[in-house]
């Protein structure tokens, strides 16, 4: 279990309610403090003409809503599984805008508790939303990615998304996770998955080095970059099982989702990586 990591989703839900994208009833008092905590390092590394964490977090965040706001509505996607979703409110945003969809949140128990209170106070998500308790490292049991895509319609096409998460596992479990995914996405007839990835290439540089050096103090433990570049990450995406692997630079979507922060944007990538159905 890595309940460690999970205060960190208090950091980014603060800056998803700061930006206009979720309801007042996701404050909580302690994303709140964390971004007091982490604002003198944005607003230097900002004076300086640097990437801020929260540039480069509404990069991925908005980049992965185009995407699959566009398998949406190219009819490939209606069910999502949000894996590790902890104070997002792309679930609860996506099926106000998309009632047909339906979206399952998953995170660590501790999390989906919290969660849940938190989408009792806010405005209702649409009626096929739900918040169930996963371990994304687990391989078998009811909290595993394979029993979760289990329950859902083996008719209708799928997404997996994971934000913010795999940086915090070595890279072996990364990878091992992925085989997971794309095992799971095979059973229905279209299923793609979607996360942001952040290699060794990309993360140079001091501004870089003294956010992860903050988040590594914050979360008690590693701060994982064991891809070395993109190059490495596809070769794995492939071994885990994605038969197609696309890989997007924020600042070429530009146009499509509308206004970000080009320094940051510029340090990750988002992974669209697809599974063939019923492929062994
Ligand atoms: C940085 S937060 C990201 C939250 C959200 N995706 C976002 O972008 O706002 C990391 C999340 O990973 C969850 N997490 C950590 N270990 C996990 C695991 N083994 N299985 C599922 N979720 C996990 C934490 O509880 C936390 O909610």
């Amino acid at each position: 279990m890595s309940s460690r990591i999970s205060p960190t989703a208090h950091y980014t839900g603060r800056v998803w309610l700061e930006h206009g994208l979720s309801d007042p009833a996701f404050a909580t008092t302690e994303g709140a403090r964390l971004h007091r905590l982490i604002a003198p390092l944005n607003a230097g590394s900002r004076a300086l003409g640097g990437p801020t964490l929260d540039g480069m977090l509404l990069a991925r965040h908005r980049v992965i809503d185009h995407l699959l706001a566009r398998a949406i509505e190219a009819g490939e996607v209606s069910q999502v599984i949000e894996v590790a979703a902890g104070l997002s409110p792309r679930g609860w945003r996506m099926t106000r805008r998309y009632p047909a969809l339906r979206y399952v949140e998953a995170d660590l128990p501790g999390m989906a508790a919290r969660k849940r209170r938190v989408l009792a106070a806010a405005e209702p998500a649409g009626p096929d939303h739900d918040v169930v308790e996963i371990d994304a490292l687990a391989d078998e049991g009811d909290h595993s990615i394979g029993a979760i895509a289990g329950r859902l319609d083996r008719g209708r096409g799928t997404a997996i998304i994971t934000e913010g998460l795999l940086n915090y596992f070595p890279g072996a479990q990364a990878v091992g996770m992925w085989r997971r995914f794309a095992a799971a996405l095979r059973r229905f007839p279209s299923g793609v998955y979607l996360s942001e990835l952040t290699v060794a290439a990309d993360a140079r540089g001091v501004p870089l080095q003294v956010f992860r050096l903050a988040l590594g103090a914050f979360v008690r433990g590693g701060v994982y970059l064991d891809f070395p570049d993109e190059l490495a990450a596809r070769r794995e995406l492939a071994v885990a099982g994605f038969d197609a692997v696309e890989i997007h630079r924020p600042t070429d979507l530009a146009d499509e989702v509308g206004a970000i922060e080009r320094a940051g944007a510029r340090r990750i990538k988002i992974i669209e990586a697809r599974v063939a159905p019923g492929a062994t």
